[in-house]
């Protein structure tokens, strides 16, 4: 590791004074639906949903009191406006005149300096965003995309091989989080012996929003060595290319070249952190609500077996809308404007509830089943559209179409039950998922 990078000391206590103050005057009362408590999202999704579609029909953007699990309680924020409509989430998320990132995404409002280190362009808004976006996509040429399909594929041959003879297995611990985590690494080039401490300090640095893997520990202090551990990991594989340059992705980081600028290594060890953590939960949580959900609807396996090279796109986008792995995200209004008959202040918060856009019955119909044969899927599982729309969208679905057909077509026979969820307001999050199987028959 080395010794020479350090992060500059965050101040957690910064009043943060370029940030606009959202304020609780003109305000309706606080909503009797109340998203904000932990209470609320420890429940099932279903349970969830019965407000959900209430708020749908009758308060489609409701005030709500502040978060009661934030990882800084500010005894100055005043609540949010939650957004429970598909047409609401997607006319903000387009909208990034009106409804800005760079004073966070997530519920917290964490110092700005935090946010450059961990969550790069996702909690900055144009001409910064555009400009890192661009140079990041500038990576992703035809032959990076080309080398990390080969590599996806064998990491997910490797991974049913490891399970193929057990017949019963925690799906999340021995499958789901393996493919992502394992294609992290790859697909980065990160040295072997510092792939566990790379996903041990992933999983850190969502750590907050998961009881059971926080434990005993301060969310801050988790949150910010997990961060340093990954910029030092990132400082180290960038002194290690310019040594002996490579063929990986942090190689097409550090050449990427958009009108003579290039990523300096503050911005590429951000979007590392940013990337550890973006690519792999939600693709793992998703490879689980795929087996739940073809196992309650075996039919729509059946449809997706028939000719899978075909479907698997389209399935793919369903299984995203079914799971909704990433519930929620926030912006910021900069202007005065309204929103299915609120007034929206500057500074006032807005939250996407994206699992309740992605049961919005009025645009998804039946949306408790999983279909997929649905065409056109308008879900926001990827985001609601605009600038910030997923990035990694098309290296999730590699990763879920290899991982899917490599089990289908392997292990056709299985059950998945009694999933145990996170509970928490920003992931649906499976952490333990029993899978049956017929093994592998010896002889073959
Ligand atoms: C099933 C898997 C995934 C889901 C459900 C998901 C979901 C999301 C959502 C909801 C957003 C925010 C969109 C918005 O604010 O409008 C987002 C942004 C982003 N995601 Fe993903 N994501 C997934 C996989 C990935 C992967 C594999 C990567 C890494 C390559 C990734 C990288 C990003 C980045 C960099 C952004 C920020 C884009 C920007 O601000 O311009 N995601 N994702």
């Amino acid at each position: 590791m080395t010794a020479e990078y350090q992060l500059p000391d965050i101040d957690w206590d910064d009043d943060q004074e370029d940030f606009i103050p959202a304020t609780n005057e003109n305000k309706p009362e606080y909503d009797t639906i109340d998203v904000s408590s932990k209470a609320f999202w420890a429940q099932l999704l279903e349970d969830q949903d019965k407000s959900f579609a209430t708020l749908r029909r009758e308060r489609p953007v409701s005030w709500q009191r502040p978060v009661e699990d934030a990882v800084i309680p500010d005894p100055d924020d005043p609540g949010f406006w939650a957004l429970t409509r598909l047409a609401d989430i997607q006319k903000v998320s387009r909208d990034n005149e009106t409804f800005i990132s760079g004073q966070g995404v997530l519920f917290d409002m964490l110092p700005k300096i935090f946010l450059e280190m961990s969550q790069s362009f996702l909690a900055m808004d144009d001409p910064q965003h555009a400009k890192l976006r661009r140079l990041v996509s500038a990576a992703f040429t035809p032959k990076q995309v080309r080398r990390m399909e080969e590599k996806v594929q064998g990491i997910a041959k490797r991974c049913v091989d490891d399970i193929i003879d057990k017949g019963k297995i925690d799906f999340p611990v021995e499958f789901s989080s393996r493919v992502p985590l394992m294609t992290l690494g790859e697909v980065w080039g990160i040295p072997e012996h510092l792939r566990a401490e790379t996903g041990a300090a992933a999983s850190d640095a969502v750590a907050w929003c998961d009881p059971e893997a926080l434990g005993d520990r301060d969310p801050q202090e988790v949150q910010t060595e997990a961060c340093v551990r990954l910029h030092d990991i990132a400082e180290q594989m960038i002194s290690d290319r310019r040594r002996e340059p490579r063929e990986d992705l942090m190689q097409a980081l550090m050449d990427a070249e958009v009108d003579g600028e290039k990523l300096d290594e503050a911005q590429i060890g951000a979007f590392f952190v940013l990337m550890s953590v973006a690519g792999t939960d939600t693709t793992q949580h998703t490879t689980s609500f795929a087996v739940m959900g073809m196992t309650q609807f075996p039919e729509q396996k059946a449809w997706l077996m028939e000719d899978f090279d075909n479907r698997i796109d389209q399935s793919i986008e369903e299984f995203i809308r079914y799971g909704t792995p990433v519930m929620t995200f926030r912006r910021t209004a900069v202007k005065e404007t309204e929103l299915a008959g609120q007034q929206i202040m500057p500074g006032d918060k807005v939250v996407f509830l994206y699992a309740s856009g992605n049961r919005d019955d009025t645009l998804i119909e039946r949306p408790w089943d999983l279909d997929l044969t649905r065409d056109p899927n308008p879900h926001c599982g990827f985001g609601g559209g605009g600038v910030h729309y997923c990035l990694g969208n098309q290296l999730a679905k590699m990763m879920l179409r290899h991982a899917l057909k490599e089990l289908l077509f392997r292990i056709p026979e299985f059950k998945a039950g009694n999933p145990r969820f996170m509970g928490t307001n920003f992931m649906r999050a499976v952490t333990h998922l029993d899978f049956e199987f017929t093994p592998e028959r010896k002889e073959k």
